[in-house]
């Protein structure tokens, strides 16, 4: 694989990296001050970095095989052929907005964390390059602050109103318990998966196309449907029955599954067992997929599939939506039998699909 000194000619200083994350549940409830239960996933991007020896910033991805240059405190330019350097500038420029002195750097990026498929691999990106700056500069950066100022590269320079799930998950979760997160507060707490359980995450591979429009728009009518309802945000609604006064049907079923959303992730971090923590999974896909409308038929499928096998208990659509992976809760050591079960039948009605369990890409040949 490509090295820091194949590209730059010399060692870097500093190395960090990130996880990428997968949202158990709690799906868009981040942006209406709600409760998320993300945890990290095994996948992770890592950055190289130093200072540069010259004026200019430059920013090589190796999944892209290119090296893009900008000026410090301005934005890489938009394209195709290095996406990274976009996120990886708008950090860079978040964390001179924090007050710190950023000086150009020369920044290699390798990850593994799939991409486009709501496991978010940008705010592992963006967490990986704060790591890395705040121990190259021995900046006075929490894990916290670097999630807020990674969550601000994301609004400001990727154009998505994003929540603070990811950026939280990236920096404060790791792949053994879940992250229990009041969006409002910060306040966190990190709770083990349920007794015998482990999880498996599965790509539909129908590439999310409509994601940042519609997820802007929905964030538009969760704001409508908390004005109409007389609250700051639909996280203070605590009972479903009080939506059904929103007179506009979209409204109310976007309320319904935010509200009803917010008391599932309250159910799971109160405690249940695997049985009882996939039941809840399977009502959130429901919910997102009926009266948040962000799923599509080839992920319903998918899940389907997930929650018919006997080994899952539990499985949903998972990230943003419109595409991308699903999640599933199932029994321990099961995840590759799972998949094998799943994937033919899966195929079989036209989906292209894939696990995304490392080991078992590995042994498969991929
Ligand atoms: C994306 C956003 C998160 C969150 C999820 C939906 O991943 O970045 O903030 O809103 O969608 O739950």
């Amino acid at each position: 694989m490509t090295t820091f000194q194949d590209v730059f000619g010399s060692r870097p200083e500093v190395y960090a990296r990130a996880p990428g994350r997968v949202n158990l549940l709690g799906e868009h409830t981040d942006y209406n001050d709600g409760f998320v239960l993300p945890i990290a996933i095994p996948q992770s991007t890592r950055v190289a970095m130093r200072r540069s020896a010259g004026a200019r910033s430059r920013v090589h991805a190796v999944a892209y095989d290119r090296t893009v240059e900008f000026a410090p405190g301005t934005d890489a330019p938009a394209g195709e052929d290095n996406p990274f350097a976009r996120y990886v500038s708008g950090t860079l420029i978040e964390a001179a907005h924090e007050g710190f002195q950023v000086p150009a750097l020369d920044i290699l990026v390798a990850s593994d964390v799939p991409i486009g498929v709501g496991l978010s691999s940008s705010a592992a990106l963006e967490v990986a390059v704060l790591r890395a700056l705040r121990e190259l500069l021995e900046l006075d950066l929490d894990d916290v602050r670097i999630a807020q100022v990674a969550q601000r590269a994301e609004i400001e320079h990727a154009g998505v109103r994003c929540g603070i799930m990811d950026q939280m998950a990236s920096s404060l979760a790791d792949t053994r318990s879940a992250l229990f997160l009041d969006t409002r507060t910060l306040r966190r707490q990190l709770i083990p998966l349920p007794e015998g359980s482990s999880v498996l995450v599965m790509d539909s591979g129908v590439a999310r196309s409509l994601a940042t429009s519609g997820y802007n728009q929905r964030r538009a009518e969760c704001e409508a449907a908390a004005a109409a309802l007389g609250v700051p945000a639909l996280r203070d609604v605590e009972y479903v029955s009080a939506v059904e006064q929103l007179g506009d049907e979209t409204l109310r079923r976007r309320a319904r599954h935010v509200v009803s959303e917010n008391q599932r992730v309250l159910s799971a971090a109160a405690g249940c067992d695997a049985r009882g923590f996939g039941t809840l999974m399977n009502a959130s896909h429901a919910s997102l997929r009926d009266d948040y409308e962000v799923s599509v038929p080839e992920v319903d499928r998918l899940v389907e599939l997930l929650q018919q096998h006997p080994a899952v208990f539990g499985a949903r659509m998972t990230g943003a939506g419109w595409g991308g992976a699903c999640v599933a809760l199932c029994q321990a050591g099961m995840q590759e039998d799972v998949a094998r079960t799943v994937l033919p039948a899966y195929a079989a009605s036209g989906g292209r699909g894939r696990a995304l369990v490392p080991e078992f890409e590995d042994k498969e040949g991929r």
